[in-house]
């Protein structure tokens, strides 16, 4: 399972997550350096719905997103959880450590390993594959690669947290159910 921050313009517009130039870069690591295809992972966000002018998320945003990350945990039953960015990585391991410390390490989490590394937007933004931050994104991918034959493949027992509080409002265009 992947997790980043929150859909940009064409991933709100199509409703998918990374369709965008940072998808194309996760494809091509996934492919080339883990050996699977995208098809074989799920990729989600924290946040459902894009920020207005893509700033960062807000806590009433997450809190009202968290239950659908909740659910897609508990559905795809994930071994492997990569966290994409400093966002992702504060929100899921729960600390205030930058992605520049956690990435280059498995975490365990909830029966589950978690691994962190940095957002494939930042590093086109920073500089592509010329950039230091490249060199360490694929290195976190091999981490990838060389923690799945590892890992438990049967179910995990512990559900993930549950949510603090669940939104009052389910989805902006649907109907309320009677
Ligand atoms: N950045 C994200 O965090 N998620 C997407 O789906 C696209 C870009």
């Amino acid at each position: 399972l992947f997790v980043g921050e929150a859909p940009g313009f064409h991933e709100d517009k199509q409703g998918e997550p990374f369709v965008g130039a940072a998808g194309q870069l996760l494809t091509r690591l996934l492919n080339e350096v883990v050996g699977v295809e995208r098809a074989d992972v799920y990729i989600c966000n924290i946040l459902k719905c894009r920020p207005p002018g893509n700033r960062d998320p807000q806590d009433d945003e997450i809190e009202a997103c968290t239950p659908w990350l909740v659910e897609q945990v508990s559905l795809i039953q994930p071994r492997v959880i990569v966290t994409l960015g400093n966002f992702a990585t504060k929100f899921v391991l729960n600390t205030r450590q930058g992605i520049t410390r956690m990435r280059g390490t498995a975490y365990p989490w909830h029966g589950r390993t978690v691994i962190p590394t940095y957002h494939p937007a930042a590093i086109l933004r920073g500089g592509g594959e010329r950039s230091r931050q490249f060199g360490e994104l694929r290195e976190d991918f091999e981490l990838v690669r060389d923690t799945l034959p590892t890992i438990d493949r049967r179910p995990v027992r512990v559900t993930p947290p549950e949510p603090t509080k669940q939104p009052e409002r389910v989805a902006r265009d649907e109907p309320p159910t009677q």
